[in-house]
């Protein structure tokens, strides 16, 4: 057996940088509000004919992680790619990164689990790495949630939280079982699945077909739907209990923790967290403040930042930890 290591990280987000005060002009929000509810200042969204799509930015991230991995893209074994805003509604992206990187036919993987799709890429790349079945995988998050979003008072409550961004890990072999990822760790609660969903076009409750007969206007079941104070509960309760259940695997403490990356839900979950489990300012890392929420981007731009900012380094201890729709959860230990 092996562990997996990261090897290469790298991100890209669009130029396009909206404020909360851009998003007061085209709906009844404001600066004060969204800074003190979640802590974003501001997101970027993808401008309109630019050509940016959830695959074109995952590739653009993962072309930097490739190359910081010092490894050729045909050293890529496999591909996972997660995302809850795909370019198409099938096939999923990962095909379209083999086939825009020009990769040789590898299998390539789509992870439906929005905020944790990071968190369980890794996962999985970690179980092929680990049993000798791959040697070098990369794993891409990526969202594109602007142009999904209902940009109206109406739909103000999600809308002002998410942003668009890509983020990619090159994962590879690592024969000492005492560094690179120690364990993983993931959960699911579908009892909650409507709390956190965009119900369509699906083939469940609204069928493509009754959409387009209906042509309805305030059909809402197009946009993405959140319970805000639900799912903000929950989140608090599962990030505590899956780091917790990451640390106790290792038998390894709180105080242990070098760098915790959460995903990046609502600075208030993180600052939760942070004095739940006693770390100091250094010991987290919150980029919210410039990207809103990025889903399954969110965590890979965030340990991105992290490392490109030296806030990680050799033989530290770094916790990936998410929660979202579905519901899911997980969380990652890491020894740099
Ligand atoms: O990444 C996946 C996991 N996601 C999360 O973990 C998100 C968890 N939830 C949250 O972060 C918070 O619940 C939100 C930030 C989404 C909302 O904050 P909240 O403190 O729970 O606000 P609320 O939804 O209870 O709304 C409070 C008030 C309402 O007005 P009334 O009914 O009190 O008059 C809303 O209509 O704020 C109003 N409101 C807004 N006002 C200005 C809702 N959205 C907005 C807005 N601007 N954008």
């Amino acid at each position: 057996m092996y562990n997996s290591k990261i090897i290469g990280l790298g991100y890209y987000v669009p130029d396009n940088v909206v404020t909360n005060d851009d998003l007061s002009k085209v709906m009844d929000t404001n600066d004060a509000w969204i800074q003190e509810r979640t802590g974003i200042k501001e997101r970027r969204h993808v401008v309109k004919g630019d050509g940016d799509t959830t695959t074109t930015m995952g590739v653009k991230a993962a072309k930097i992680a490739i190359e910081r991995a010092g490894i050729d893209k045909d050293d890529i074994d496999f591909i996972v790619f997660a995302t809850l805003s795909p370019d198409y509604y099938f096939p999923g992206p990962g095909v379209l990164v083999q086939r825009d990187l020009g990769i040789k036919t590898v299998g390539a993987l789509d992870v439906r689990n929005q905020c944790s799709g990071f968190v369980y890429g890794i996962s999985v790349a970690d179980q092929y790495i680990k049993t000798g079945m791959y040697k070098n995988v990369l794993v891409i998050g990526s969202e594109l949630h602007s142009h999904g979003l209902d940009m109206t008072t109406r739909g103000r409550g999600v809308s002002v939280i998410f942003g668009d961004g890509a983020g990619a890990a090159v994962l590879s072999r690592e024969e000492d079982t005492t560094k690179g990822i120690l364990s993983t760790h993931l959960h699911s609660e579908g009892q909650h699945a409507e709390e956190l969903s965009l119900i369509a076009p699906g083939m469940g409750k609204r069928w493509v077909n009754d959409i387009i007969a209906d042509n309805d206007p305030n059909d809402e079941s197009y946009f993405p739907y959140m319970n805000g104070q639900f799912v903000f509960k929950n989140a608090v309760v599962r990030f505590s209990e899956v780091i917790m259940e990451g640390l106790e695997a290792n038998k390894l403490a709180p105080t242990a923790i070098d760098m915790l990356v959460p995903h990046q839900a609502n600075l208030r979950i993180s600052q939760f967290i942070q004095k739940k489990f006693q770390l100091s300012d250094d010991q987290v890392f919150n980029n919210i403040m410039n990207y809103g929420n990025t889903t399954a981007a969110s965590i890979p731009i965030a340990l991105t930042e992290a490392w490109e900012q030296g806030k990680i380094k050799k033989g530290d201890l770094v916790v990936l930890a998410a929660f979202g729709s579905g519901f899911t959860w997980g969380s990652a230990i890491i020894r740099w």
